[in-house]
């Protein structure tokens, strides 16, 4: 087991990439706390992840709240002793527009969820894990933080903030212990590209404009964050590591 012992945190544990994230993480020997905005879905998951054996509690938060973000560290700590893994993964798409006609209420309702949640993630788990001697975080961003693409002004701005934000924790937390990384997903098979599963034609498109010219699974991106989790990455901070396919390549 990898993370015998380990207390993880799973933000956006609901579904997709942080839910397969949070049973592997359980089959790796981590307790979870799983968090999402998505209550119905959250306690879904937790049912299936007991249902295995894995310890674990959900907690209903909104990323983009400071006081539920601290609320969900304090409840966490609480429940396990502390915290020694973030996964920082909830995140939204956005709608479809051109720059110019985005409205401000869009621009604000995408980064706050995926930029500021993730920083105040990081601001309330890191004194935790001082606490403990150090820890791991992993900070969700995208292919689309390396790379922008039309109509996904909030998106592209927010991800790509994800990079150096994990760069500027890192160098910030080093020396306390604290590793900081980032996953940068390609294209998942999950219910965040719905949008474009509606047309055939675009959906063929999207999912095999890379190296492999297939879909990836949230499994791909779990087990990556697994290592990133583990001490088998004990000398990685800083990085952002690209899960694409091969599609920025291509
Ligand atoms: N699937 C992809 O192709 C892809 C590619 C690159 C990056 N990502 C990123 O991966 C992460 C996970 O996405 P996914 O693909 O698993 O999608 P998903 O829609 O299956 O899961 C996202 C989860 O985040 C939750 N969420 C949304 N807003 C929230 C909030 N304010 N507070 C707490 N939880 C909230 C949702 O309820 C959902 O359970 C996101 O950050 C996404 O941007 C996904």
């Amino acid at each position: 087991m990898r993370l015998k012992g380990k207390v993880s945190v799973v933000t956006g544990a609901a579904s997709g990439i942080g839910r397969a994230t949070a049973l592997v993480f359980g089959r790796e020997g981590a307790k979870i706390v799983l968090s999402d905005v998505d209550e119905k879905k959250g306690a879904e998951t937790l049912e299936e992840i007991k249902k295995l054996g894995y310890e674990a509690i959900f907690v209903r938060t909104d990323v983009s709240k400071e006081d539920e973000v601290k609320l969900l560290v304090q409840e966490s700590a609480e429940a396990f002793g502390g915290i020694d893994i973030l996964f920082n993964n909830a995140g939204v798409g956005n709608s479809n527009v051109r720059l110019a006609d985005l409205s401000v209420e869009e621009w604000d309702r995408v980064v706050d969820i995926n930029l500021k949640g993730v920083f105040l993630g990081m601001k309330y788990v890191i004194p935790e894990m001082m606490k403990r001697g150090g820890g791991s975080i992993i900070n969700t961003s995208s292919l689309l933080g390396f790379k922008g693409k039309k109509y996904l002004a909030p998106y592209n701005a927010s991800k790509g903030g994800v990079i150096l934000l994990t760069q500027n924790a890192a160098v910030e937390y080093g020396t306390k212990g604290i590793r900081v990384n980032a996953v940068a997903p390609g294209v998942i098979d999950t219910p965040i590209v719905d949008q474009w599963r509606e047309d055939d034609r675009i959906w063929k498109a999207v999912t095999t404009s890379n190296a492999l010219g297939r879909v990836g699974t949230p499994d791909e991106i779990a087990n990556t964050v697994l290592f990133l989790a583990s001490d088998e990455s004990s000398y990685i901070t800083g990085t952002s590591i690209l899960v694409d396919g091969g599609a920025l390549t291509y």
